[in-house]
């Protein structure tokens, strides 16, 4: 094969790398560009995983019953290609497979000899380039040949498996940041905009300067709540002394009589604590703006391993996930913990919702 042929071969390599195809391609592409290029009966190509374990990625040529593409690459002899390389990080040689122990496998395949090129990458061993012949002992150029070739086939193969990492943990960091996002905007949502609501209810409501300063008083902590929020704080009270008092001090703030009844004797997981506590800043925000109820209960209940939440107000009912975004948020929020959240609202029964998260 001339040089003008090893071009266009590398040159349909790099154009692969540079298109971003899948890397399983570009190591299938490789594997064939190496098998056309050295004529030989069989090209293989292996990456040396960090736990030691190798894996074959792409073959062509001969095969047999241990040629699993894309799997563990398994059951090579101590002496082989795949053992010798991996434990020398230098070209390996088999000159007869049927005189090689262990090597009967290879023998049966139809191959006689074989040449195991190192592929370094990023300062590590990073895998094998192989080829093997059925005709006969390859020629004592093969090594040198393949040296060059396959540096650059190297080069293609360690770049296309970083580029498809670096795409995919750019892909986990934009989903990770817009979870960040609409779980801000949640929180606004359920937390700070709802107090506020419950404010301008109470307002309307305020006779004396007593109750005007009532009112200040709840609007600087609604402040203090966005400024944390801002920081990417929760409820401070939350953080620092559990869901008990921070459920106190959401009852305290609402317009409405709230009874509570918090049973637990421990801190939870502070993703479980702050979930609690929307849902209950948000279904006591409902109860004052829909159901025109005198009460509302909120019951917090740990058994085995699951946080029972229920709140129930003795409202008008009729409450209706799909008018609003508040009651479709909880749902979202809880279903995140891998919990469950009912809506029971019977018309003029009151409302009761009920949460189960796994703790
Ligand atoms: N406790 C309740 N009693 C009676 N009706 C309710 C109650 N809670 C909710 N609803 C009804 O169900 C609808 C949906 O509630 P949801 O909280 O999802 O939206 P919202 O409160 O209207 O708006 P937001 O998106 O600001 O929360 C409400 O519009 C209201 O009609
Ligand atoms: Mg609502």
């Amino acid at each position: 094969m001339d040089d003008a042929e090893t071009l266009v071969q590398l040159r349909r390599l790099a154009l692969l790398v540079a298109q971003g195809v899948p890397p399983e391609e570009v190591f299938a592409a490789v594997c064939k560009e190496i098998w056309r290029h050295f004529g030989g009966s069989t090209a293989r190509l292996f990456r040396y995983e960090l736990d030691g374990t190798v894996t074959l990625l792409a073959n062509e040529g001969t095969t047999g019953p241990h040629v699993r593409v894309g799997e563990r690459w398994e059951g090579y002899p101590p002496a082989g290609l795949t053992a010798s390389v991996q434990r020398t990080g230098k070209i390996g040689r088999i000159n007869d497979f049927r005189e090689l122990p262990g090597g009967q496998k290879y023998a049966d395949e139809g191959l006689i000899s074989a040449v195991g090129m190192p592929i370094h990458a990023n300062g590590r061993l990073w895998g094998m380039i192989a080829v093997g012949s059925s005709e006969g002992r390859l020629p004592d150029d093969t090594e040198a040949r393949m040296a060059a070739f396959t540096e650059l086939c190297a080069i293609a193969v360690a770049n296309a498996q970083s580029r498809a990492e670096l795409v995919s943990s750019r892909a986990r960091l934009v989903a990770a940041a817009d979870e960040a996002r609409r779980q801000i905007e949640r929180d606004l949502h359920d937390g700070a905009q709802q107090r506020l609501v419950a404010l301008a209810l109470r307002l309307r409501s305020v006779t004396d300067a007593d109750g005007a300063a009532e009112v200040a008083a709840d609007l600087m902590t609604v402040i203090d709540e966005l400024r944390e929020l801002s920081r990417g704080i929760h409820p401070a009270v939350l953080s620092d002394s559990g869901l008990r008092p921070a459920l106190r001090a959401l009852a305290r703030r609402s317009p409405l009589p709230v009874e509570i009844d918090v049973r637990l004797d421990a801190r939870l997981p502070s993703a479980v604590e702050i979930g609690v506590y929307y849902v209950v800043s948000e279904v006591l925000t409902n109860a004052v703006k829909h159901a025109n109820a005198t009460v509302v209960l909120v019951e917090v209940s740990v058994g085995e391993d699951v946080l029972e939440l229920c709140v129930r107000d003795d409202g008008v009912g009729g409450a209706d996930p799909s008018r609003g975004s508040g009651l479709v948020g909880l749902t979202d929020r809880i279903a995140a913990l891998g919990g469950t959240i009912e809506v029971a609202s019977p018309p003029g029964g009151g409302t009761t919702i009920t949460c189960r998260v796994p703790v």
